[in-house]
């Protein structure tokens, strides 16, 4: 459960940004920033649950009659208005909580990937004079610094990660599918103590699918001399960690070794690079150099890292045109990697926050390639 207290100065910041300059209001639907904001969890269904945050007052929300009870808890002011199970008096509903916020005319910002049509059509009916417009960054910048009890709970998460995987390394023998292996992890996650809600199902790649970024597990079995990729995570109170270790299986190739020599750099590279005012780019650049004049430049396909937190991907993107200045209190992953496509691939994940005079590791599991089986 987050404090009220907490909650109430996430709502004060969120208030502060209203008033100088974002949108007049923000509504926000079931998300991991309505959970942020308002401590309520609502699953995201056909029966559209809004609050409404605004700079002149209270907040107020939307929500199906039958999940009411669920208000009980709230210990800030907060009006709510109900509906029932037919949908056409929906948008009623929606305008008696807009008049009541005094937003039938205002701009209305909203979170561009949660926000529906569904909920997009009610505001419009409820309110045909507001506007609806895209306020991502509002909430962004809130959640991007996080605080001592965000980054407790992400220590946590990989701590609990860690150990999944020490926990399931025995299981990673010649012959054994990826689909065998991440659904031991999946377990071993889930039995250290992480929310049976996994940031993603466990990447498992070995041999020519561990050169695929995005591999799903599957059927194959490891062979000796394949590089294998793990890429995983826990959840705690919502927290996600994301780290991704490479193996080799048996004797591998002499190249193989070399580009897990060349992604540790990069990584090592990308840590020290990593403190307040620095530019997330010139983190980016840090990897990316590295890789670069080690002529590998071409197999390095992606961003250096993005910001986690209750999201598996979120602000800030680690990005060679992302000019923003790191903060402490940021908290990103730095996923140097480099894929020979359909011969091996290898990434180095690890999960840190900016401190005020450098950056943590969340991850200290070892990084240069070990040796299995
Ligand atoms: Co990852
Ligand atoms: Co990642």
């Amino acid at each position: 459960m987050i404090p009220p207290s907490v909650l109430q100065t996430r709502q004060k910041k969120l208030i502060e940004t209203l008033q100088q300059n974002g949108p007049r209001a923000i509504a926000i639907n079931p998300s991991p920033s309505l959970h942020y904001l308002t401590g309520l969890h609502f699953h995201f269904s056909e029966r559209p649950v809004v609050v409404f945050f605004s700079a002149q007052n209270d907040p107020v929300i939307v929500l199906p009659e039958l999940e009411a009870a669920k208000l009980q808890e709230v210990q800030y002011p907060l009006h709510s208005f109900t509906y029932g199970e037919d949908p056409t008096q929906w948008s009623q509903v929606f305008a008696q909580a807009l008049q009541a916020a005094g937003l039938e005319k205002a701009q209305i910002g909203a979170e561009s990937r949660a926000l529906r049509l569904l909920e997009l059509r009610l505001l419009q009916e409820a309110a045909p004079e507001a506007t609806v417009l895209p306020a991502d960054e509002v909430i962004a910048t809130l959640r991007m610094y996080k605080d001592e009890s965000e980054i407790a709970a992400m220590q946590q998460a990989a701590q609990i990660a860690q150990e999944a995987l020490q926990a399931t390394l025995p299981a990673v023998k010649i012959g054994v599918t990826e689909k065998e292996i991440a659904a031991e992890l999946s377990m071993q996650l889930l039995r250290h103590g992480s929310n049976p809600q996994l940031p993603f199902f466990p990447i498992v790649s070995g041999g020519p699918n561990s050169a695929n970024p995005h591999a799903a597990p599957s059927e194959r079995k490891l062979q000796a001399g394949d590089l294998l990729v793990i890429d995983w995570g826990a959840n705690v109170d919502g927290y996600f960690s994301d780290i991704t270790r490479t193996f080799a299986i048996g004797e591998v190739d002499t190249e193989f070794r070399r580009i897990a020599e060349i992604v540790l750099a990069a990584n090592q590279a990308a840590h020290a690079t990593a403190r307040p005012s620095v530019p997330a780019a010139a983190v980016d650049r840090a990897a990316r150099e590295v890789i670069a004049s080690a002529g590998y430049g071409k197999y390095f396909t992606h961003r250096t890292g993005h910001g986690l937190g209750l999201e598996g991907h979120e602000e800030p993107y680690i990005r060679g045109d992302n000019q923003m200045p790191l903060e402490p209190g940021m908290s990103f992953t730095i996923e140097p990697g480099i894929y020979l496509t359909n011969r091996n691939g290898v990434r180095i994940e690890d999960d840190v926050v900016i401190t005020t005079d450098g950056c943590q590791s969340l991850t200290d599991l070892p990084r240069a390639l070990i040796t299995l089986a």
